[in-house]
Formats: structure tokens, C-alpha cells, sequence
């Protein structure tokens, strides 16, 4: 039977993965892990952090956990502006996760990657899965190491441990926790309150984006892929749609016809500019079926319903 910890299950992602997870294998056996306390009831739940290697062994221990949705990071904009938080948090935290692994012979490991892994050489469009990584964030070198050390336990120890490269992640229920797309999440709430917006980004900042439904998608089925089927372990590319700022906003006016943006960009620019605009995901795709549902078309009617019903607005 799964029982399932999710770390840093408060956050953007795993308030969404955390139901889905709940709904398969049942509510008591998904316990949520974060540093900070929850505003709802999400119980089963446990203030841990991740830092704190002891807590944590004792919560796999008394949950028999056997499964860890490792999702506790600091992404890459607040990781820049606090460096050193950043590498003890995606660095010393993952390692305490795959020592705890290791320990326990947990069965499997889910760790997403992001595509801040790769840097200013890595080819911009269709990026190949097997390219360079030297990116310049402290985010995008504590993710290749997540990367890197992740396939080091699994050929060394035999810890299966998975990742996605996720790129940027759009949620209407959930807020993002401090990266360089959250512009594309903070825009529509803006655009249903009638406010104008100020997008942080260029205008023709090209990114891959993902919707949250695909991007749960893409985390659970890799988790359920046939070990043998995969050469890749931890660094998979999922691609599922690319666009500027300029092209959501125009997505988003089909609604809303008098949304106002400016654009002022700020220091995430430097961080986009060091990122792909497109990802070739043939690993994914051939290895475990990997397949997007969502393009940005639909993306935007499904939040612009949803969020129009949760916010009162009438369009
Ligand atoms: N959201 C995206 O667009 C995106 C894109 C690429 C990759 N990812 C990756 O997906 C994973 C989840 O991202 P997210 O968007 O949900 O992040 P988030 O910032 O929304 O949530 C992270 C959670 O981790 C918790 N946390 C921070 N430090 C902790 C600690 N020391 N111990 C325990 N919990 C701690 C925070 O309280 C927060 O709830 C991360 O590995 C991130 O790098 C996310």
C-alpha cells in the first residue's frame, strides 16, 4: 500500500497534487509536510523541515512512509535574492530526503527538476533533453545537483528516484511561491478585478508553460511508469505550450477586452533571458507516453471560467 509524504505540500503544486494523490490512495495515506502551518485543514499534516533531518526520519518512521513528492525548494526568483537560503533548502534538504531514502529503502523518490537547469549555451528552441546545463541561478545549479544527485543514488544505491523538468507552472486555485513565470498566474486575478497589471517580463519574453492539470499529470505518471522502460531518471523535458507575455494578454482581452498592461521589467528578466523558449520532450514522450493536454488556447478559457466563479465576477 502507498503512503505517501509530500514535502512542501502547502505550496503552488502540491495543494494541487496533494487531492489528486488523496482521491488514489485514499486521504490518510497523503501526509502533507511543510515548514509553515496551513490556513485550511489539510490533515493528515506535519510541520517539518526538511533542514531538520531527525524530524524528518521521524515522520517516515511513525507514517511508514514509503513514498516521498519531494516539492520543498526555494524557487528562482526569491532564491536569488536569497542565494544562500536557496542552497541549503534545494541542496541540503534533497540530500537529507535521499539520505532518508536510503536509510529506509523507500520506494520511490519524486523530485521535479525545472528548466532553470539550463543556461545562457543551452540551444533556446526545441532544447534537446541531453544538452548543456550551466545555468547562472543559484536555483538552476541547485536543480542540475537535484538532477545529478538523484541518478547518483539510483545507480549507486538502487533509490528510484524521478524528476520532471518542469517549466513554468499556471494554477488559478493555488498562488506561486516566488519564480520568474509567476506573472502568468498573478495576471488573470488582475485582469478579473478590472485592475491594470504590471508585468515584470518583456512583452516578447517567449517561455514554456505548463497548465497545473498537466503538470500533475506529468509527475504522476512518470511515478507510475515501468521502471524498466526508463532511460532517463530524473531530468525528463515536458513540454506542453510556449508564449510571450503579449500573446496571454491578447488570449486573455478575447474576455476581457479592456485589460490594461504595462511592462517593466525587473531582475527576473536576466533569469528568463538564461532560459529555453521550447522544449523537445521525445525522452518523455517515448519513454513513459508523456503527452500534454492543455495549449494556451484552452488553458486560458478553463482559468477565466474558474476564476471568474471563485472571484464573483461576471464576464
Ligand atoms: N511552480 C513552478 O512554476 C515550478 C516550475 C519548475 C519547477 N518547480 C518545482 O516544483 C517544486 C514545487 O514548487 P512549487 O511551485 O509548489 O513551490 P512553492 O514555493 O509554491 O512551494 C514550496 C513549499 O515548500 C515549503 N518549504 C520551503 N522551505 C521548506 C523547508 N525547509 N521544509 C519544508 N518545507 C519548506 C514552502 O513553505 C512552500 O509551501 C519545486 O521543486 C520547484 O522547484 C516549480
Amino acid at each position: 500500500m502507498k503512503r505517501i509524504l509530500v514535502t512542501g505540500g502547502l505550496g503552488q503544486i502540491g495543494s494541487n497534487l496533494v487531492p489528486f494523490l488523496r482521491n488514489k490512495y485514499g486521504k490518510e495515506n497523503v501526509i502533507v509536510g511543510d515548514i509553515r502551518e496551513p490556513s485550511d485543514d489539510v490533515s493528515p499534516f506535519v510541520k517539518l523541515d526538511i533542514l531538520d533531518k531527525k524530524s524528518l526520519e521521524k515522520v517516515i518512521d511513525e507514517y511508514d512512509i514509503d513514498t516521498i513528492y519531494h516539492l520543498a525548494a526555494i524557487l528562482s526568483a526569491k532564491g536569488e535574492q536569497n542565494p544562500q537560503l536557496a542552497f541549503n533548502v534545494n541542496i541540503l534538504g534533497l540530500y537529507n530526503i535521499l539520505e532518508v531514502g536510503r536509510e529506509f529503502s523507500l520506494e520511490r523518490i519524486m523530485v521535479p527538476s525545472s528548466i532553470a537547469a539550463f543556461g545562457p549555451e543551452t540551444p533556446k528552441d526545441n532544447t534537446p533533453n541531453d544538452t548543456v546545463l550551466r545555468p547562472r541561478t543559484m536555483y538552476g545549479i541547485s536543480k542540475v545537483t537535484g538532477e545529478l544527485l538523484g541518478l547518483y543514488y539510483w545507480e549507486k544505491y538502487g533509490l528510484d528516484v524521478r524528476g520532471v523538468r518542469y517549466p513554468g507552472i499556471i494554477s488559478w486555485n493555488a498562488m506561486p511561491g516566488g519564480g520568474t513565470t509567476d506573472y502568468a498566474v498573478e495576471i488573470f486575478h488582475y485582469a478579473l478585478r478590472g485592475e491594470k497589471y504590471v508585468c515584470f517580463l518583456k512583452e516578447d519574453t517567449v517561455l514554456p508553460m505548463m497548465y497545473m492539470p498537466d503538470a500533475i499529470k506529468a509527475l504522476t505518471s512518470l511515478a507510475e511508469a515501468p521502471s524498466e522502460n526508463l532511460i532517463h531518471r530524473t531530468d525528463f523535458n515536458v513540454q506542453a505550450m510556449s508564449f510571450a507575455p503579449k500573446d496571454l494578454v491578447e488570449e486573455i482581452r478575447k474576455y476581457i477586452p479592456d485589460f490594461e498592461v504595462e511592462y517593466k521589467p525587473d531582475y527576473r528578466q536576466k533569469i528568463a533571458d538564461s532560459w529555453p523558449r521550447s522544449l523537445d520532450d521525445s525522452a518523455a514522450r517515448k519513454e513513459w507516453g508523456w503527452k500534454a493536454d492543455y495549449d494556451m488556447k484552452s488553458m486560458v478559457k478553463d482559468i477565466i471560467k474558474n476564476l471568474s466563479r471563485k472571484m464573483g465576477v461576471e464576464l
